[in-house]
């Protein structure tokens, strides 16, 4: 399970969260450090099941009740007085955080296919990041035009010789699937994405305000379903005069590794190209630009196997294999 290691303890899960949250969001590494050691917090955790005990669900829910970010004494409180409300939101919700910005390191791999494009990404939550070609990019001062003016322009420093494009390619078709598709144009969807935010981590809750506003917009069609027993009836409905691409960004860890090679198989059986921005490891042994990039970085991988890009989890800088 993505976020929370069942082989680790739930204090070593948190200590190791606050790692991965260091230097990016400061009360939550904090945070996460503290639970790690206070006896309250981890009983309560203690009575979820494993798949609801990541620091990401704890911390989104607590601030989905609170209305802010929680510290700890707010989340002490909060588990004192509130316990049933606090397990009702972290076993009906999911750490389905959809960062717009993870479009940054997908677009240069995404621009060396032959145009048009057809899209399908899994595991697509709101269907933010079905939408590479709409936003606008600006790569530590080069820009690239998207083709909606009003959509936010999203930040990220490229690293080695990234081949940058000079404009978003043309996309005909798009579709995503995901096992439990967000509305963008839903209040409550749109609260729990903005609650699945880290405080201080940069303008993020601004780029999330305008990447809803954009999928409220162009409206991207994401289907409920699993993406490997959907993936080829979705597939059947892309054009064929349009170069197929299926791709996903923080999905896989979620999903058995057997399962992860039957998706892999499927992919190849719908003849699409595959661009696979994950944590590193999630689809195949550790290679040396990931281990060099550090434990926050996703990689991008082309087809399964080129290794393109170490990328920042979060879509703000993406360093090209040489
Ligand atoms: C962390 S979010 C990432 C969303 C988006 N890809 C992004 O990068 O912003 C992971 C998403 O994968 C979805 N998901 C997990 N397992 C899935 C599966 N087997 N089939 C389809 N979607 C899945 C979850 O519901 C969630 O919306």
């Amino acid at each position: 399970m993505a976020g929370y290691d069942a082989r680790l303890t739930t204090p070593e899960n948190y200590r190791r969260w606050a790692l991965q949250a260091d230097g990016r969001s400061p009360p939550y590494a904090m945070l996460a450090a503290q639970v790690a050691q206070d006896p309250q917090v981890l009983s309560f955790l203690e009575r979820l099941p494993e798949t609801r005990r990541q620091p990401n669900l704890l911390f989104a829910a607590a601030r989905y009740l609170l209305g802010r970010p929680a510290d700890l004494a707010a989340l002490r409180e909060l588990i004192a007085g509130r316990p049933a409300e606090l397990t009702a939101v972290m076993r009906s919700h999911r750490t389905q955080t959809n960062e717009a910005a993870r479009c940054a390191t997908l677009l240069p791999a995404l621009c060396q296919l032959p145009e048009p494009l057809a899209l399908i990404e899994v595991g697509a939550s709101a269907g933010l990041t079905l939408l590479p070609d709409v936003y606008s990019y600006d790569y530590a001062g080069r820009q690239v035009p998207g083709t909606d003016p009003e959509a936010p322009t999203l930040r990220c420093t490229p690293i080695g010789p990234v081949p940058l494009p000079a404009r978003t390619p043309t996309v005909t078709w798009r579709a995503g699937i995901d096992l439990n598709p967000l509305d963008p144009a839903d209040a409550e969807d749109a609260r729990w994405l903005q609650c699945l935010v880290w405080p201080a981590e940069g303008d993020r809750d601004e780029r999330l305000r305008g990447a809803l506003a954009a999928a409220r917009r162009h409206r991207p069609v994401v289907h409920r379903g699993d993406l490997l027993d959907d993936l080829a009836g979705v597939a059947a409905a892309a054009p064929t005069d349009a170069t197929l691409v299926v791709y996903h960004s923080a999905v896989l860890a979620y999903v058995e590794p057997k399962r992860r090679a039957a998706f892999a198989a499927a992919v190849r059986d719908v003849g699409a190209h595959w661009l696979s921005n994950e944590a590193p490891g999630v689809i195949g042994p550790v290679e040396p630009i990931q281990a060099a990039a550090g434990r926050r970085s996703f990689v991008l991988v082309r087809d399964g196997h080129e290794v393109l890009a170490a990328t920042d989890s979060h879509g703000t800088w993406i360093a090209w294999a040489d």
